[in-house]
């Protein structure tokens, strides 16, 4: 077998579908689309190295393996890598050439930034892959669906905090509010609740902008939010009606399904599941960073209560989210919370 390695060239994804098949993981469907012609990183385009292998046969070449290397804007200190090999040519040490190829053109990146990560599936030949090149997992991430009415709902006070009364419907009125997804106050713990359980991988500095862009403008799908608030506190103590809103303690943002069944594979596009169970909403929840531990666990356990309790919900819970497990974990072990996908591993050198 002799294999000759070259630069990416257009038509090279088409002609590796065709010998590739279906992808093995979600990742591997995900990051397929990172494959593309090289980029210096001029012109928007973010730097790029891809390579592809060719078994040459009779002196012609079949693109059988590809790889790839880019830096990101978001999530700036490491560059993501992928490898893809025929099934019929693996085990035969392309894959780790094209890796040792494409660290060393990472050691060129204009941003100086070198170190590789990778996303993964537990038990998978990428993941036996990554770990025999030194890639240790940095998160692991898991896709999960809340069952209706898993949690309790939380018991909110029948006074207000000037001490007034409040019906039996109107309860938690003053802590529990809808908020428009382009909210500046929304849009700011949002963005720094992203950087606090990244810490592992930081974001890099988030804008405004970026922040609305990535998780709540109308292309990400998002289409709600509520908020749970602290109890407003009167400036003049109990007993005078505050004037003041209480502080966001947790959010919960909510996203139209997408109409690409291939976006959101457990689930056709009539939002229903192939069990025929309804399909979740998705939805991004999260609490203000600066809250104690405890805190910060009731905020999410009771907002997730709010949202769950009538419909299911899909939410991303990576281990670095430590209220969220606290929420989600128990949930997961009495089967009120399920899998909704393979686990995936973050990994890097
Ligand atoms: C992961 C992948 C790229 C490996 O390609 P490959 O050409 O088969 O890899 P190599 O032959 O260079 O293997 C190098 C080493 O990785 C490890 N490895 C690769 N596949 C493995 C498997 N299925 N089981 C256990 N170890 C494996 C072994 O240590 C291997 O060395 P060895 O063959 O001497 O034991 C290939 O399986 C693939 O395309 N998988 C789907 C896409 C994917 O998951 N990519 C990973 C994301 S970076």
């Amino acid at each position: 077998m002799a294999i000759d390695y070259r630069e990416w060239r257009d038509g090279d994804d088409l002609a590796l579908l065709e010998i590739w098949g279906d992808p093995d993981t979600a990742q591997a469907r995900q990051f397929r689309g990172a494959l593309a012609p090289s980029s210096n990183g001029t012109n928007g385009t973010p730097w790029r190295r891809c390579i592809v292998a060719e078994d040459v046969v009779d002196g012609v070449g079949i693109p059988v393996a590809a790889g790839v290397v880019y830096e990101a804007s978001l999530h700036p200190e490491r560059l993501w890598a992928y490898v893809e090999v025929a099934r019929d040519h693996r085990r035969t040490g392309i894959g780790a050439t094209l890796l040792t190829m494409l660290r060393r053109e990472a050691a060129d990146a204009p941003s100086g930034v070198s170190r590789l990560r990778a996303k993964v599936e537990p038990g998978t030949a990428g993941a036996a892959f990554a770990e025999a090149f030194g890639l240790k997992p940095i998160q692991r991430s898991r896709l999960v669906v809340v069952e209706p009415g898993a949690l309790k709902l939380p018991v909110f006070p029948d006074k207000d905090y000037g001490g007034r009364p409040v019906s039996g419907e109107n309860a938690g009125s003053d802590v529990v509010m809808d908020l428009a997804t382009g909210s500046v106050e929304l849009t700011d713990v949002v963005g720094r609740y992203y950087t606090s359980v990244h810490a592992w991988d930081s974001p890099g500095v988030l804008s405004v902008g970026q922040v609305q862009k990535l998780f709540l403008d109308e292309l990400t799908g998002a289409h709600g939010a509520i908020v749970l608030r602290a109890q407003p506190e009167s400036a003049f103590g109990a007993g005078v009606a505050p004037g003041k809103k209480g502080r966001i303690r947790a959010f919960a943002v909510s996203y139209a399904a997408p109409a690409d069944p291939d976006a959101a594979p457990h689930m056709d596009n009539q939002g229903t599941e192939p069990s025929g169970r309804e399909a979740p909403t998705d939805v991004f929840v999260g609490h203000e960073p600066s809250l104690p531990a405890d805190d910060a666990a009731e905020a999410v356990r009771d907002i997730l209560a709010l949202i769950a309790y009538q419909h299911p919900v899909m939410l991303e819970l990576d281990d670095s989210m430590a209220a969220l497990r606290a929420a989600v974990e128990p949930l997961l072990e009495s089967g009120k919370a399920r899998l909704a996908a393979a686990e995936t591993l973050v990994v890097s050198d």
